[in-house]
């Protein structure tokens, strides 16, 4: 018996698993507020292509898109499909754009399969590069390390770059990154074995675990000179903590608040005076918004990333059924590296 032609693939795939939004989280995520169904799958029309998902990712900007409220974003319907990043191959195709074969990145959704006009989706550029790697270090993650430390903070050699949440898919680009660039890079991170892989196989110059009682003073011997960059990942007492370490003139790339996602009562920042007195300019930033820039990061990502230049972990759940389960342990720190989920 030969390999399966297109037609007999076609025949095999009728069911697809989602994962729904079934209710809207009021503070933590629970598993309740997901449904997981198996629907059929229709045939493709004119201009249409069926992609079988082999990765999805999840993120932290997730959470938001579960609430109702106004956002950057227009968030997730109930009974909707998640929202969500995938990397998958194209199986069957009525696009002229796709052909059977390709593998592409794009906004699939928490799906096993999906039928798509395509208008989303990019074809993968170096398939010597793992494919879930394009939904982390050199997709969205990566192009957001890129954005903010580059574009928003503009890190001069031998000046002190921060990045909190340091071991994380967006983090452990800022670090490298900044040490591309000729800086000391120091990071921020829950427990001692978050913060020994960050310096140790990630070449960071120090890491501070956040957790501990002493983690002001770990962070001020850390950073000798003062903090020029700071990149913001997760907010609350830890973004207190750097203000008070902030050189004049510093800049500070507001990229992620996750310790506030699933609280009621958001975080009254304390040290607001450090940035009038330290004259530092904070940008928020949004990936999105800066396409341009994705175009230009992403390219440069690969090379370094083919190159070896560029390390990177990821941490990887079996089977669409367990994403609820993982997407509420990224959120508690469970994660070490981009959380994704291997659908097959
Ligand atoms: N602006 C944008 O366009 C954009 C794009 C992508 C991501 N982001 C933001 O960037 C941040 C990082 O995202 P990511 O994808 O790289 O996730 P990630 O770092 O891979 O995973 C989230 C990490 O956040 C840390 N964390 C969770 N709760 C925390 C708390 N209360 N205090 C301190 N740290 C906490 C945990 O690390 P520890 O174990 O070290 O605590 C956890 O592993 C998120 O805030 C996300 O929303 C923004």
């Amino acid at each position: 018996m030969g390999a399966p032609n297109i037609y007999d693939r076609m025949i095999a795939v009728t069911a697809n698993t989602q994962v729904l939004l079934a209710s809207r989280p009021t503070g933590w995520v629970t598993e309740d507020n997901f449904r997981i169904v198996e629907t059929e799958l229709r045939s493709p029309e004119g201009g249409e292509l069926i992609v079988k998902n082999r990765f999805l990712s999840l993120d932290p900007y997730m959470r938001g898109r579960m609430n109702d409220g106004k956002s950057y974003a227009k968030g997730a319907e109930l009974g909707e499909v998640m929202i969500g990043g995938t990397v998958g191959e194209v199986i069957e195709s009525r696009n002229g754009r796709f052909k059977v074969g390709d593998l592409v990145v794009g906004p699939l959704g928490w799906q096993t399969y999906a039928v798509t006009d395509g208008l989303m989706l990019s074809k993968v550029e170096n398939a010597s590069i793992p494919l879930s790697a394009y939904l982390g270090v050199v997709g969205m993650p990566g192009a957001t390390a890129w954005t903010g430390l580059i574009e928003i903070c503009q890190p001069r050699a031998g000046e002190t770059v921060v990045v909190s949440a340091a071991s994380g898919a967006v983090g452990s680009i800022v670090g490298q990154l900044a040490k591309l660039q000729g800086c000391r890079a120091v990071g921020i991170a829950g427990g001692k074995a978050k913060c020994d892989y960050v310096v140790q196989e990630l070449g960071f110059d120090a890491c501070v675990d956040y957790k501990s009682s002493s983690f002001y003073d770990d962070l001020k011997a850390a950073v000798p000179r003062g903090i020029d960059c700071y990149f913001e990942n997760v907010g609350g007492p830890v973004m207190d903590t750097v203000f008070r370490l902030l050189n004049p003139f510093s800049r500070v790339a507001l990229c992620g608040l996750i310790s506030d996602y699933n609280s009621t009562d958001p975080y009254g920042v304390k040290m607001i005076r450090s940035l009038l007195f330290n004259r530092v300019k904070l940008q928020g930033f949004i990936v999105s918004d800066r396409m341009d820039l994705y175009a230009k990061g992403r390219a440069q990502l690969i090379e370094w990333v083919a190159a070896g230049k560029i390390k990177y972990r990821e941490s990887v759940a079996q089977g669409l059924r367990s994403a609820p389960k993982a997407f509420i342990g990224m959120l508690k720190g469970e994660n070490f590296g981009k959380q994704v989920v291997k659908l097959d």
